[in-house]
């Protein structure tokens, strides 16, 4: 996608010591970025403070990284925001994601506007408390004509329930007489996922030092790279993702075959 070279800088100008700009590829920058979004509790106790203030934080940090993948053309930016699994979570911790999600989006919406990006949702939000569905969907056709970054939000998501939800909408095209068991191949089953219209993510980014996928995109990144950090997500930032691209770019990708390089 392309970028505008004057705001990049600019987003880009007061740079810590390890990472700037100049360790980026601009040829080089991953399509679609996918985020783990995780750490947010562990970041406000170590406060002191209560979970909510770590979510509230979490949110400042998607902003950031929002603004710095639209700065650098990222195409897809994705993050994990709620799993189907979350709502294991005391009620009260699940009301006020919900509340938040709400708030936020309302908030965020000018921001999402100003920058062109186009929201998308991984997940089922139809079961969301009706506020939280009702701001979503609103979202979802305020930006549905922006061309730019698109921002897919897995909201009630989770990887497993979207392959046996795949595999019930192609039993029920076979069943109606429209598909062939033999047309059941790799991309009829990718084109019935909640990514139908995406790239797969080339970079996953995982924050708070825990090395699993928590049932996220488990069809969508078998070739993806990952990249870990300890860094608790509410401390993650611009320079977390260049961090993160910086890294990428060193990473050779065999897809199977044989180095390129
Ligand atoms: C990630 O932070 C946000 C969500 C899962 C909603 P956590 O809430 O999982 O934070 P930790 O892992 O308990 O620190
Ligand atoms: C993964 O984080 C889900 C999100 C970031 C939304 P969790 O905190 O729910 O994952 P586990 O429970 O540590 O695996
Ligand atoms: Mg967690």
């Amino acid at each position: 996608m392309r970028y505008d070279v004057e705001k990049l800088g600019e987003f880009f100008a007061e740079h810590p010591a390890d990472i700037s700009l100049d360790d980026i590829d601009m040829a080089r920058i991953p399509r679609h970025v996918s985020c783990i979004m995780d750490g947010n509790g562990r970041w406000a106790t170590a406060r002191g403070l209560g979970r909510g203030e770590g979510h509230k934080a979490g949110i400042v940090a998607l902003q950031d990284v929002i603004t710095a993948c639209v700065r650098l053309g990222v195409d897809v930016l994705s993050a994990y925001a709620f799993s189907t699994e979350n709502w294991n979570r005391p009620q009260t911790e699940v009301n006020l994601l919900m509340h938040l999600f709400a708030k936020t989006f309302v908030d965020e919406l000018p921001l999402l506007k100003r920058e062109n990006v186009r929201v998308e949702f991984l997940g089922d939000i139809s079961v969301l408390p009706k506020k939280t569905r009702e701001v979503f969907e609103y979202g979802l056709e305020q930006t549905s004509d922006h061309t730019g970054m698109t921002l897919a939000l897995a909201v009630n998501y989770g990887a497993r329930a979207e392959l046996a939800r795949a595999a019930r909408l192609l039993a029920k095209e076979v069943a109606a007489g429209h598909l062939s068991p033999d047309d059941i191949d790799e991309s009829a089953i990718a084109d019935h996922l909640y990514t139908a219209d995406l790239p797969d993510p080339e970079l996953v980014i995982r924050t708070s030092g825990e090395m699993r996928l928590s049932n996220y995109l488990l069809w969508q990144v078998a070739y993806a790279e990952f990249y870990l950090t300890d860094t608790y997500w509410p401390d993650f930032d611009r320079w977390g993702l260049l961090r993160a691209i910086a890294a990428f770019q060193g990473r050779d990708r065999r897809f199977g075959g044989l180095s390129a390089r």
